[in-house]
């Protein structure tokens, strides 16, 4: 592998690296504003400069590839000087907007100024002004404290395939905005709030709901289709604040579809069933697991397992059924009209699948057939699993148990005879298979909410002959 020198410490490359991703795997970091891994290289911001040694001039790193032999200095004289002038430069119209900015905390422009620029300002003019278009439900906008580094051009037109924001007028007027004014068409908004490296474009979901510093961040998968998208779950205090994505070259690479970001909103909705539920009155969970057990009793009884639970709840239901229900039939469900992951095919040129639960090829591992509602299946009493992600199928007029993440909504608990909550993606551990084959982890982010239970304490209560024991 050929190698260079950077700040004093020798570097290995591959041929097309650029200075910013060899000097990372160094242990440098380069400042940057208009780089991002993702989008073409534009080299506008001019912060990301380097001293490479036989050059006259300042280079910037995100447009200079490395070359066998280069010595590269990232934190010369020269280069703080150039870096502060850019600094100077770019916050010459920037508002002094830190403290009642959502971005404050997580904002390139904060870092930046604070690791490179300068204490001081030249400058006494008035500060430009813009008045801002409306960009429609995802994205909040606010031009004034644009850098003009054309991160979401690029992003519309390179990763969205749809190019709805541009750079109208020049020089001190330039203006950065949607086409026409109208509001943004991708389902991937989101992203645009991801990749601004300033306030400029936030996310009207999160607008002022918390403060950045004060999120924890669990790493986990999206449950939204079978890709299987990388994600941080946002959280405290046992609330789920955020969702964004997590680089995974292989599976989402750095984004997300908006369906996927606010799909948390379900677990949190003030609708969801916390309580054990029989004939839609709130029970405790000794009445409810009593009644369950007597209800299915020398019933033939149809177990349907959602393509949204995790591989370990499915393989422990299919254990529990063979065991506690020989004879009885397990089977899966999930999104009308895709079946099997033969039928599961790309929903655009971007990342969403037609499957919209995250683990069909789960359930097609351990064996359950799907679950056909044009077959009139000979049974007295259905239990459903589900995550919250699975539409329920309609059942007829046997007695039914639903497991797992309901909602009250459109008045779907009515139709349940039992109901014994279950846990969210939020909430457990897991492992999913996407579309490729990929096995993913999900990770709990969040406590339980209220009195659901996970899926294998269910079955054990269900399991237990002394059915008193630990029924909380
Ligand atoms: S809105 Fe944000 S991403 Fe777009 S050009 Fe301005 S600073 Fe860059
Ligand atoms: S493409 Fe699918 S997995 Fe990815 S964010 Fe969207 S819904 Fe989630
Ligand atoms: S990051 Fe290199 S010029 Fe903007």
């Amino acid at each position: 592998m050929p190698k260079c020198t950077i700040d004093g410490k020798e570097v290995e490359f591959k041929p097309g690296e650029n200075l910013i991703t060899v000097a990372k795997r160094a242990g440098v970091d380069i400042p940057v504003f208009c780089y991002h891994p993702g989008l073409t290289v534009v080299a506008q911001c001019r912060m990301c400069y380097v001293e490479v040694e036989k050059m006259p001039k300042l280079q910037t790193a995100c447009s200079t590839n490395a070359a066998e032999g280069m010595v590269v200095k990232t934190n010369s004289e020269n280069v703080k000087k150039g870096r502060a002038g850019t600094m100077e430069f770019l916050l010459l119209n920037h508002p002094l907007d830190c403290p009642i900015c959502d971005k404050s905390g997580e904002c390139d422009l904060q870092d930046n100024s604070y690791g490179h620029g300068s204490a001081y300002m030249r400058h006494s003019e008035e500060r430009r002004t813009y008045v801002d278009v409306d960009m429609g439900p995802v994205i909040e906008k606010n031009m004034n404290r644009c850098i003009h580094c054309t991160r979401c051009i690029r992003f519309g037109d390179e990763i969205a395939g749809i190019r709805e924001m541009v750079a109208v007028k020049r020089g001190n007027n330039v203006d950065i905005t949607t086409i026409d004014g109208e509001a943004l068409k991708t389902e991937y908004a989101g992203n645009y709030a991801d990749i601004c490296p300033t306030g400029s474009l936030t996310l009207r979901d999160f607008r002022f709901r918390k403060r950045a510093w004060m999120l924890k961040k669990t790493a986990s998968i999206c449950e939204g289709c079978s890709k299987g998208c990388n994600i941080e779950l946002q959280h405290e205090g046992n609330v789920v604040y955020r969702t964004i994505p997590r680089e995974n070259l292989e599976v989402n690479k750095y984004w997300m579809c908006d369906e996927g970001r606010f799909n948390y909103h379900y677990t949190q909705d003030e609708t969801r069933v916390l309580e054990p539920r029989w004939n839609n009155e709130k029970t405790s969970w000794e009445d409810s697991i009593l009644a369950v057990k007597t209800a299915l009793e020398g019933k033939k009884v149809l177990f349907l397992v959602g393509t949204d639970l995790t591989l370990e709840e499915m393989s422990a239901i299919r254990e529990f059924t063979g065991l506690y229900y020989p004879g009885s039939v397990l089977q899966h469900f999930g999104t009308p009209g895709i079946e099997t992951s033969a039928q599961d095919q790309p929903a655009d040129k971007i990342l969403k699948m037609t499957s919209k639960t995250s683990n069909l090829r789960g359930a097609e591992k351990l064996g359950i057939v799907p679950h056909n509602p044009r077959v009139d299946h000979d049974f007295s009493a259905a239990v459903v699993f589900t995550g919250g992600r699975a539409v329920l199928p309609e059942l007829g007029h046997a007695i039914q148990v639903g497991v797992g993440v309901f909602l009250d909504k459109d008045h779907q608990t009515a139709k349940y005879q039992h109901i014994l909550p279950g846990l969210a993606y939020t909430e457990k551990d897991g492992t999913i298979i996407n579309h490729q084959g990929k096995e993913q982890k999900l990770k709990r982010a969040i406590l339980p909410r209220g009195r659901s239970k996970s899926t294998a304490e269910i079955l054990m209560l269900l399991a237990n002959k002394k059915t008193k024991v630990g029924v909380a």
